[in-house]
């Protein structure tokens, strides 16, 4: 693989699109571009190793087999579980759905308490509600405070009550960039015999070995956001709570026996019982050199990156007339950038961004809880990447002057 040590230039150089593209692409907490190495990998599986995965003893399908459960190794390795405890999925929000209904609902009652953050994607803030709803259990919110990602004593205590039953919160907001401090809200909730979840799919490319420290219930993240594919997704899930969970799909690749006619099945070990179906392994392959490449990276050059190229939009942005930043400069080295203009629509500077090529994300991004704590119906968001440059930001500042002269 190319070194990252050398000029910005040749972060930029390793995305073919992003090299080839005349868009200014401020869109990567949305989805990120994909490395060459990513796009090489697929297109092998692809061809030369492809074949059914857990389904043949022919010499292709043996090693697709192997391909794939060296990915799950992987995955493990990276956030500290065992392999047999990480699941494929689809995505993060298809992991947090399955917690939500196989692990928490059936053990949730009426007057439990299930805790998030106010800072939560809809896909780890609707299937907690979901489980609520059912079971009579009350969804409740944390504050948590922008500037130090702590919440607030009185929450804190609250969260310790006998009733709390599970903790699902983001390791960093895709909206403010704002990240939780994770750990007392862990330890509080294992106190009181809880689990948590934590929603990584915004910060695993820069924070894996963070994630890792943490103990953890559940982490879950997809390939798109960290430079692999879309259409696969992980979750992490310690073994004994993945031992009471009923899988949330049944079909082929998953059953041991398959009862008759009403009598019940017996599903196969863990976590081949939780990947019914055929694998995605085009997928898994690509998630696989993602990861390697996001490995390979040179943390603290990555992480002075973002810092750089966070700060130059935080500071930039903050300048221009009528900007109201809503990620405080404490979190612009997550390089997620949002903010509204006091006299002009996010769609509609959203829309002059996209006449000037430069790709931003306009609305509530999934966060609308968010936004009425905020008290405002959508936002304009910048969000860069390793391969983000200032040329790219320049371009952002050029479209909203531009948009200040035709509306104002
Ligand atoms: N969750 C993605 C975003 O923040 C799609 O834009």
């Amino acid at each position: 693989m190319t070194s990252l040590s050398g000029a910005q230039a040749n972060l930029r150089n390793l995305f073919p699109r992003i090299r080839a593209s005349e868009t200014a692409y401020l869109d990567s907490a949305a989805t990120t571009h994909k490395p060459e190495s990513v796009i090489t990998a697929m297109q092998r599986a692809a061809v030369e190793g492809y074949a059914p995965v857990h389904r043949g003893l022919y010499a292709e399908a043996e090693s697709a087999s192997s391909a794939y459960e060296a990915v799950r190794e992987q995955c493990g390795n990276l956030l500290r579980f065992k392999p047999q405890e990480i699941v494929f999925t689809r995505s993060a929000t298809e992991s947090i759905n399955a917690v939500a209904q196989s692990f928490l609902t059936p053990q949730l009652n009426p007057g439990d308490w299930v805790w998030v953050s106010e800072l939560e994607h809809h896909a780890n803030y609707l299937p907690w509600q979901r489980a609520c709803q059912a079971s009579g259990a009350e969804l409740r919110v944390l504050k948590i405070n922008y500037e130090t990602g702590a919440a607030s004593a009185e929450q804190i205590e609250e969260l310790a009550d006998s009733r709390t039953r599970m903790l699902a919160i983001t390791g960093q907001s895709n909206v403010v960039g704002v990240m939780p401090q994770l750990e007392p809200l862990i330890q509080v909730a294992h106190a009181v015999g809880a689990a948590v979840l934590v929603d990584a799919a915004q910060c695993l490319t820069h924070q894996a070995s963070e994630l890792a420290r943490l103990d953890a219930d559940f982490i879950v993240f997809s390939g798109h956001k960290v430079f692999g594919p879309t259409g696969i997704g992980v979750l992490a899930a310690r073994y004994h709570h993945l031992e009471q969970m009923e899988p949330w799909l049944v079909g082929g690749g998953m059953v041991d026996w398959v009862g008759e006619g009403a009598a019940k099945s017996e599903w196969s070990d863990i976590p081949a019982r939780f990947e019914a179906g055929s694998p995605n392994y085009i997928g898994v392959i690509g998630l696989g050199a993602a990861l390697d490449f996001v490995q390979k990276l040179p943390e603290r050059e990555v992480a002075e990156h973002l810092l750089r190229i966070g700060s130059y939009a935080h500071h930039t942005l903050s300048q221009l007339p009528n900007i109201r930043m809503l990620t405080p400069a404490s979190a612009a080295a997550t390089g997620v950038i949002s903010f509204i203009h006091e006299r002009i629509h996010p769609h509609d500077l959203g829309q002059v961004c996209a006449d000037h090529a430069v790709a931003v994300r306009a609305g509530h991004h999934c966060a609308q809880p968010l936004m009425a704590s905020l008290d405002i119906p959508a936002c304009l968001r910048a969000s860069c990447s390793i391969y983000t440059s200032r040329a790219d930001i320049n371009r952002l500042m050029q479209a909203l002057e531009h948009a200040e002269r035709l509306f104002l």
